[in-house]
This record gives structure tokens, sequence and C-alpha cells, in this order.
């Protein structure tokens, strides 16, 4: 951890915060954090345990994405307080013997950190004792290919992840991106997207004009129509 200490005082991170950098041991050899992703964004997540049932439904389904994600630039990296020997262990077992909806054989190839001085863990603010002081819950952070951290969603140790829920947050952040626009409840590609807002409604009907995509219900509502197509298009890779 290089550019801030550990200690349990330090602020929480929030969105808009460069994602601290560290050196770590990973199943997939050692890495530099975020450095060694630049340009991609990343879903840095923990789990509490190896050897637990939730997490390993949640790998498995992580392990079976990983495409679909790389194709939105997206790579992943996990971390859990347990030790490198635990993390080889654990994910041979899910691929030797565990077979969960479908999924059987599944090979995890994105790294998973050792973090048993939990310093990793604690920067990130993946130790909530409110929850349990020993395991990390589960975190899932959003860090862009700037190194910026864009989304931070936490879960509790009973709770799995819901994954079409992380690809449509990833999809969305790159959408609002690439289109200047922000995304209204429940947006999946293809649906309307909200025009920022105009400021009065005399704006609005102007920015209207000639624009037949827009629609602006009021001066603080517009939206616009990005067809599915032409959002997939922009950021996926071919
Ligand atoms: C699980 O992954 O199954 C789990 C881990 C820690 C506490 C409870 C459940």
């Amino acid at each position: 951890m290089d550019n801030t200490s550990t200690s349990q005082t330090m602020a929480m991170l929030r969105i808009g915060d460069k994602a601290p950098s560290f050196k770590v041991v990973t199943t997939q050899g050692d890495i530099n954090f975020p450095d060694d992703y630049k340009g991609n964004w990343i879903i840095f997540f923990s789990h509490p345990a190896d050897f637990t049932p939730v997490c390993t439904s949640e790998f498995m389904t992580f392990a079976t994405l990983e495409d679909k994600f790389a194709e939105a630039n997206c790579k992943l990296v996990g971390l859990s307080v347990d030790g490198l020997y635990s993390h080889i262990a654990w994910l041979r077992t899910i691929k030797e013997k565990i077979q969960y909806k479908g999924m059987k054989d599944v090979e995890v190839n994105f790294p998973l950190i050792e973090d048993i001085t939990m310093e990793v863990a604690r920067r990130f603010g993946m130790i909530q004792p409110g929850e349990s002081s020993t395991k990390a819950v589960r975190a899932v952070f959003f860090i862009d290919p700037k190194g910026v951290i864009r989304a931070i969603i936490y879960y509790p140790l009973s709770l799995g992840r819901n994954f079409d829920e992380l690809y449509r947050a990833l999809i969305a952040m790159q959408t609002a991106d690439a289109f200047s626009v922000a995304t209204p409840a429940d947006w999946r590609p293809g649906d309307e997207v909200i025009v920022p807002t105009a400021g009065s409604c005399g704006v609005a009907k102007d920015r209207m004009e000639g624009k037949e995509d827009m629609h602006c219900y009021d001066w603080f509502f517009c939206t616009k129509k990005i067809s599915e197509q032409e959002v997939l298009g922009r950021i996926l890779k071919k």
C-alpha cells in the first residue's frame, strides 16, 4: 500500500476517489494494483472465506461470466483474507467437484488476492466489524480505466451478489460516459436514457427542436432513445 497508511481511522473510500495502489500475491502471480489494469475497468470484489458455499456459487458465476465482462473491457480481481494455498486448494476443489446451476468444471482464471494481514481489505472498507471482524464482507468496487472508483456495493455475508446487476451497472456507467447521459431506474441497453437537465422549460423546448429522438416532459425530465445496437456497438469489444 503506497499512498496511504492502513490505520483503522482512515477515511472510508468513496465514489470519485482514486483507488489506492498496492502490490500483492495472487493465484495468478504478483500484481501491482491498479496500475497493471490501466485502460481497463476493474471489478474488485471481496468474499468472506474460501470453502464456503455462497462464495463458491459466486466464484463459479464470476468465472463463467469472465469473458462477458472482458468484452466490456472489464477485468475481475477477487480478494479474501485467506492465504494463497487455501485459495489454490479451494479453486481446485471447485473445478474438480462442484456443480451448480449447470456450471461444472469451472476454472477460475482471474486473480484471487491473498490478504492474510487484512491490509488491503481494511483499506477498502471490506472489514465491517458489525458483520464480521475476521472476514471481509461482499464488497464490489467498480474502478474505471483512469483508476477512479465509480461505484461501490456492499452485501452482507449471507447474501450472494446479483450478477445481472453488476453487469448492468458496468454497462450503464460506460454508457453514461460514452454518450454524456444518465440512466434511469432499471435501465438496460435499448431503453431510453436521461438527457442532462436543461434548466428551464423554454430551454428544454429549444433543445428538442430538430431532435425527434428527444422528449422533454418538463424542464427536469428529458429522455432520448439510444438503440441497444448503438450502445453495445460503442462499448463492447468486437
Ligand atoms: C458463504 O459464502 O456461504 C458464507 C461465508 C461466510 C458466512 C456465511 C456464509
